[in-house]
């Protein structure tokens, strides 16, 4: 099948309204990439090799979208919206370059399954003209409902249009169609808008080709491959399907989340085997994690590259270009933010680390701070292998220290640290004794003669 030359026509056209929002509806994201993203995902994945988004007029954000999560798409405007074959038609000029198959499929409905749309591509390998995918449901409202007559689908009626007896059908059109692209155009060409809704119909090109004799079958897969976003609520929903699927996947390939339902994946996160995910930890977008890790719970992670046998968190926030190499501890309440922590570096307690590399085997003490912005511009610290920083030091940046410095606790070091050198950046301490005393006499007598007074 893999021979067999491939278009997907994703519509994008929708006007997305429901969504109450300044950003178009296929833009929304389920696990940080825009559901239409996740379209174009599945298509690639089905052996789809050539890509044509059908976006509104105007729409300059989803060109500039498309461009980041599907760059080879070519775009086609659809200037009034006059239906779903009127959409598709859009691409007209993709459809005439000649394929053997041609995917349609809409750009709010993300949690298609790839596996879908090869089984549809492959009833087409075997001769089919038109195949949809199907589901069924107890509740059929508001889709177009699969006719079919001695075993064969003839028609797709839209809900509006519907008869009572036709109403009661259970098994629906979920969106995804397949299309000999031999006849697409053929079949496209003659929709007409006779319908409740006055719009053209990819749905009846069913019909038309039925009644011609060709082959329409209908494949029927689950019911999320249909699941469509229309508002934020139905968003929620994918999302947790999404999030559902992506830890099931995760513990099955040998990762221990122990509260499942409490971790949060984003469509790009690569975590091995071994690893322990603890509860409430939350993955943003760009993070690797191998194997044997342990995630402690509520930690916040993104952009961040994890080596085998690290220890994070709990309450751990790793930010963009966090790079913990083997055995690298990020405790509790601390913030790496574009630092490299070289193996068994220790950042333990209430720390913030920026732009800085961290030696192996040094130890940072708790509320230890990279001083690495100046309100204008970033700063870089770096520290040896091997260094100690005593307890709350400031690292002023630019700065470094050397392998096997130690700073003394309550620091401000705004000079580098040769190699082994002891540093002090605080004032000296004086000791008065007696004077303790004395300074809570005064105060105590100065407060009574206030009251009489
Ligand atoms: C459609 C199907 C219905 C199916 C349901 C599944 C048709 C006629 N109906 O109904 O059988 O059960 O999806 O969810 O196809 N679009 C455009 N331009 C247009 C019209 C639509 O780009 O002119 C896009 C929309 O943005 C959307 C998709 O096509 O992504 C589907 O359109 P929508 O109006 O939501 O169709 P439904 O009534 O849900
Ligand atoms: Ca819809």
């Amino acid at each position: 099948m893999s021979q067999r030359t491939c278009l997907s026509i994703i519509l994008a056209a929708g006007e997305g309204t429901r969504m109450k929002s300044a950003v178009p509806k296929v833009l929304h994201t389920i696990a940080g990439l825009p559901m239409v993203a996740h379209v174009v995902k599945a298509a690639e994945a089905a052996g789809s090799g050539e890509l044509a988004l059908v976006i509104g007029h105007g729409a300059d954000e989803m060109r500039k979208a498309a461009l980041k999560f599907a760059p080879k798409a070519e775009a086609f405007v659809q200037e009034k919206r006059l239906g779903t074959a009127h959409a598709v038609l859009a691409a007209r000029a993709a459809i005439s370059k000649g394929y053997d198959d041609i995917l349609v499929m809409f750009g709010d409905t993300p949690l298609i399954d790839p596996e879908a749309l090869a089984a549809a591509r492959l009833k087409l390998a075997e001769g089919a003209v038109v195949v949809v995918v199907g589901f069924r449901t107890e509740n059929p409202s508001g889709y177009g409902r699969l006719i079919e007559k001695a075993g064969k689908l003839v028609a797709i009626r839209e809900e509006k249009d519907c008869s009572d007896e036709e109403k009661k059908i259970t098994f629906c059109n979920g969106g995804l169609m397949a299309v000999a692209g031999r006849h697409a155009l053929k079949l496209l060409d003659q929709v007409g808008s006779k319908n409740a809704k006055g719009e053209y119909y990819l749905t009846d090109i069913v019909e038309i080709a039925a009644a011609q004799g060709f082959d329409v079958v209908a494949s029927e897969a689950s019911f999320e491959n249909a699941l469509g976003i229309n508002n934020r609520a139905e968003l929620a929903q994918a999302e947790g399907i999404w999030q559902a699927r992506r830890r099931r996947e995760a513990m099955l390939s040998g990762v221990t989340l122990i509260a499942p339902e409490t971790v949060f994946f984003s469509h790009d996160t690569e975590i091995g085997a071994d690893t322990i995910v603890e509860s409430n930890v939350w993955f943003g977008p760009g993070v690797k994690i191998a194997t044997g890790a342990k995630i402690h719970a509520f930690s916040h992670i993104e952009g961040a590259t994890i080596a085998s046998n690290c220890d994070v968190g709990p309450f751990a926030r790793l930010r963009p270009g966090a790079d913990l190499r083997n055995k690298a501890k990020v405790g509790n309440f601390c913030e790496v933010k574009q630092a490299i922590v070289e193996e068994g570096a220790k950042v333990n307690h209430l720390t913030y680390i920026g732009d800085a590399r961290i030696g192996a085997g040094a130890n940072i003490g708790a509320g230890t701070i990279t001083c690495n912005y100046d309100g204008y511009s970033k700063f870089f610290t770096d520290i040896g292998e091997g260094a100690f920083i005593g307890s709350n030091s400031s690292l002023v940046a630019p700065v470094s220290i050397g392998k096997g410095g130690y700073i003394a606790s309550g620091s401000v070091i705004t000079e580098s640290v040769p190699d082994d050198a002891l540093a002090f950046g605080r004032a000296r301490q004086r000791t008065l004794p007696g004077k303790g005393k004395e300074l809570r006499e005064r105060f105590s007598q100065a407060a009574a003669a206030r009251k009489k007074g």
